[in-house]
C-alpha cells in the first residue's frame, strides 16, 4: 500500500494506493461506520466487509436521485447515525456521488470516505469533492462540493467488472490525458484495454497516475473557478447525449469529446481529431453518434457553463493541452448539425 496526501482547502485528504479494501479496519471503527454500495458491489465482493453496517442500493444511474437520498437518511436515523458517524461509499460514481451527498447534508454534515469499484470512479468520481444527485435529465444538478477523509484504491476489485463498464472508464483516462498529459495519451496508443486488465501493476500505475492529475488540478481550483473546468471536456455535449439515451456516461463523454475537439479545429486550429478519435476507437468507445441535434442542443443550452448567448467550451490546441473558449450558442447549434 502506498499512502499520499493532498491537502485541500479545508481539509487533508488521504488517498491508499495498491490498497485492500480488507484494510478498511485501518482507517474506520465498524462500531461508527456505515457503508453504502449497491447490490451489484455487494453481491461481487460483500463477503470481504461481512459484519459491518451496510446500506444496499438498487444499482444504476437512474437511483441517483433525491428520492434515494431521503430513503438513505430515513435508514441512517433507524441505523442512529449521529455526527459521529462515517459514511464509506463502496462502489461506482453513482455511489460514491450519492454518498458524499449524503454526508454533506446529514446532520450538517458528517464525515465520509471513498472505496471506488469501477475504473471511472477510482480515476475520476471519487476525487475532488463534487457530488451530488440528477434531476429529471439535468445531471448533477444538485450537489455539493466537500472533500472525503480518505479514499481507498483496490485495483483487484476491477476483475468483477463488466467488460463495457470496465472500458467506460477509459474516456475519463483519455480525457486526462488529452487536456493534461500527452505522455500518457502516448503511453496508451500502444497499450489495450484486454492487455492492461489483466496487468495489476500497469492498472496501478494507471489508476494512481490518474487520481493523481485530478486531484492536483482540483488543488488549484478547487471551487471550479478556473483551470478545473478542464475536466470538463467532452461533458457538455456528454451529459445533453447520457440522458437522453441510452448511453452511458462514458460512451456520451467519448461522444462529446470527438465533437469538442471538431469544434477546436475551427477555434484553436487543433489538428489531432484523428488521432483522440483512433485512440477512443482502440478502446472500445464510440465517437460519432446519430441523434437528434435539436432535442440534444435544447438540454445543452440549460448547461452551468452557458452564459445569455454563449457557452464556456472546453477546446484542445493540441494532445495534451486543452483552453476554455465561449462559442456562441448559435454557432454550436450548427456545427453540432453539421458533425456526422
Ligand atoms: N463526482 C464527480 O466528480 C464525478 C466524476 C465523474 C463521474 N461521476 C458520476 O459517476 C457516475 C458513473 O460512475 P460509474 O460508471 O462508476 O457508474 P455506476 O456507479 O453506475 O457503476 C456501473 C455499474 O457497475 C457496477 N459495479 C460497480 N463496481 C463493480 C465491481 N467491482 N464489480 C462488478 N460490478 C460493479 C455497478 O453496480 C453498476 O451497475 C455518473 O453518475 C457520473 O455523473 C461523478
Ligand atoms: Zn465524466
Amino acid at each position: 500500500m502506498q499512502q499520499k496526501q493532498f491537502q485541500f482547502s479545508d481539509k487533508r485528504v488521504s488517498y491508499y494506493f495498491d490498497a485492500d479494501s480488507k484494510q478498511l479496519k485501518q482507517f474506520c471503527d465498524p462500531a461508527h461506520t456505515i457503508f453504502i454500495t449497491d447490490e451489484h458491489v455487494h453481491a461481487a465482493h460483500g463477503k470481504k466487509w461481512k459484519g459491518w453496517k451496510t446500506i444496499v442500493l438498487k444499482a444504476g444511474e437512474e437511483y441517483k436521485l433525491q428520492q434515494t437520498v431521503d430513503a438513505v437518511i430515513d435508514t441512517l436515523i433507524e441505523m442512529e447515525a449521529d455526527r459521529k458517524t462515517m459514511l464509506v461509499g463502496i462502489g461506482g460514481g453513482v455511489i460514491t456521488d450519492l454518498t458524499g451527498y449524503i454526508a454533506a447534508i446529514y446532520m450538517r454534515g458528517i464525515r465520509f470516505g471513498f472505496v471506488p469499484t469501477t475504473l471511472l470512479s477510482m480515476v475520476d468520481a471519487s476525487i475532488g469533492g463534487k457530488n451530488g444527485v440528477d434531476v429529471g435529465v439535468y445531471k448533477n444538478l444538485v450537489g455539493t462540493i466537500r472533500q472525503p477523509e480518505f479514499i481507498l484504491f483496490d485495483t483487484v476489485l476491477l476483475k468483477t467488472l463488466p467488460d463495457p463498464v470496465f472500458r467506460d472508464g477509459f474516456t475519463e483516462i483519455i480525457k486526462h490525458a488529452a487536456i493534461l498529459d500527452a505522455p500518457m495519451f502516448k503511453w496508451l496508443e500502444a497499450q489495450t484495454p484486454k492487455k492492461l486488465r489483466s496487468n495489476k501493476a500497469a492498472m496501478n500505475w494507471l489508476v494512481t497516475r490518474n487520481a493523481v492529475l485530478k486531484s492536483k488540478l482540483v488543488q488549484r481550483d478547487e471551487f471550479e473557478q478556473g483551470d478545473r473546468k478542464l475536466l470538463n471536456f467532452g461533458h457538455t455535449l456528454g451529459h445533453a447525449l447520457e440522458n437522453q439515451y441510452e448511453l452511458s456516461h462514458g460512451e456520451a463523454v467519448a461522444i462529446g469529446m470527438t465533437y469538442a475537439a471538431h469544434f477546436s479545429e475551427k477555434y484553436t486550429k487543433f489538428k489531432q481529431t484523428d488521432r483522440l478519435t483512433a485512440l477512443l476507437t482502440q478502446y472500445g468507445l464510440p465517437t460519432y453518434a446519430a441523434f437528434d441535434a435539436q432535442k440534444v442542443f435544447d438540454v445543452l443550452k440549460h448547461d452551468k457553463k452557458r452564459s445569455r448567448t454563449s457557452m464556456q467550451y472546453v477546446l484542445l490546441q493540441k494532445i495534451g493541452k486543452a483552453v476554455i473558449q465561449p462559442i456562441a450558442l448559435t454557432e454550436l447549434a450548427q456545427m453540432i448539425q453539421a458533425i456526422k
